[in-house]
């Protein structure tokens, strides 16, 4: 049974049927130290539609990357369930692809060479390569097929990872921090490309970052980690649902209003920088 704290999910009209439903139920996260046990993440509970986008904004060190391994399988928790799709999460997801600030591509592959290795096994030639032709139309790389990852930019290598986790067909996509690395234009074309990514390929994606601009730009839900107290658990502080206009307006006065309110959230004074606390 869901624990009280559990967040509504949010309906969508449209949703593609590879699209999975993620939910968390009281999860929490320790992990042992000399001295003594170090509570990470407390009484997360998360329930996230098929096909939706959230966005996890926290302090560094506050557990986001913790959270999406945890989601992936690749970490256990000490406490709580996750479920995709009504089955429970254990050991390394299928239904998950995963995709990191760093491109992490092979460097004596081509693009195409990379992104197939994203592909289910077993999946035929012909067909296969008609996916990783079609993926990398999908990110603007159709005439880069050949090229090897020293010929491309940083933002180029990106698309690259990002087609390789969606060769995968996967029902969670999971992004941790994936445009972290990159200069502040690319990264405002690549929060554009991924929109139309998702619109072509509506999967439920969790994605880690930093930064409340984009934060506001990506999601449907922006889910808030922080702590209740300075030395305490971080758990779910807060999460707000972004007007669903789209394209939106980066200047538009109600996503000023959330950025303010985020920034809050973080412990940001909007005109004096981080407060010490
Ligand atoms: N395997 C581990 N053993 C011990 N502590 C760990 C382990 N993995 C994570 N932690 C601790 O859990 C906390 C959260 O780490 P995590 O990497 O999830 O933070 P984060 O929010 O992703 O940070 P950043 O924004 O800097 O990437 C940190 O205090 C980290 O030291
Ligand atoms: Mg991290």
């Amino acid at each position: 049974m869901p624990s009280s704290a559990t967040l509504t999910a949010r309906p969508r009209a449209v949703v593609d049927d590879r699209a999975s439903e993620v939910v968390l139920d009281r999860v929490g996260r320790s992990f042992p130290m000399r001295s003594g046990t170090h509570v990470v993440l407390h009484d997360v509970n998360l329930h996230i539609s098929p096909g939706e986008v959230v966005v996890v904004l926290g302090a560094s060190g506050c557990g986001k990357s913790t959270l999406l391994r945890a989601v992936a399988g690749l970490d256990t928790p000490t406490s709580g369930r996750i479920h995709i799709d009504g089955e429970p999460v254990r050991g390394a997801e299928p239904r998950c692809a995963f995709a990191f600030q760093e491109p992490l591509l092979l460097p004596w592959r081509t693009l195409a060479g990379n992104v197939a290795i994203g592909l289910p096994r077993g999946t035929p030639g012909e067909e296969g390569r008609r996916r990783v032709r079609e993926l990398l139309g999908l990110v603007g790389l159709a005439d880069f097929a050949g090229h090897r990852p020293r010929a491309v930019s940083g933002g180029m290598a990106q698309r690259t990872s990002l087609a390789r986790a969606l060769a995968r067909n996967p029902g969670v996509l999971l992004l941790d921090e994936p445009f972290g690395a990159l200069d502040a234009l690319t990264r405002l074309k690549m929060q554009d490309l991924l929109l139309d990514v998702h619109a072509a390929a509506p999967t439920t994606v969790l994605l880690v970052t930093h930064d409340v601009d984009e934060a506001l730009q990506l999601a449907d839900r922006v889910v808030l980690l922080g702590r209740d107290a300075a030395d305490g658990p971080v758990s779910i502080k807060d999460v707000i649902t972004v007007p669903d206009d789209r394209p939106r307006d980066r200047g538009s006065a109600v996503l000023a209003d959330l950025r303010a309110h985020l920034l809050e959230g973080l412990g940001v004074d909007r005109h004096n920088g981080a407060r010490a606390r």
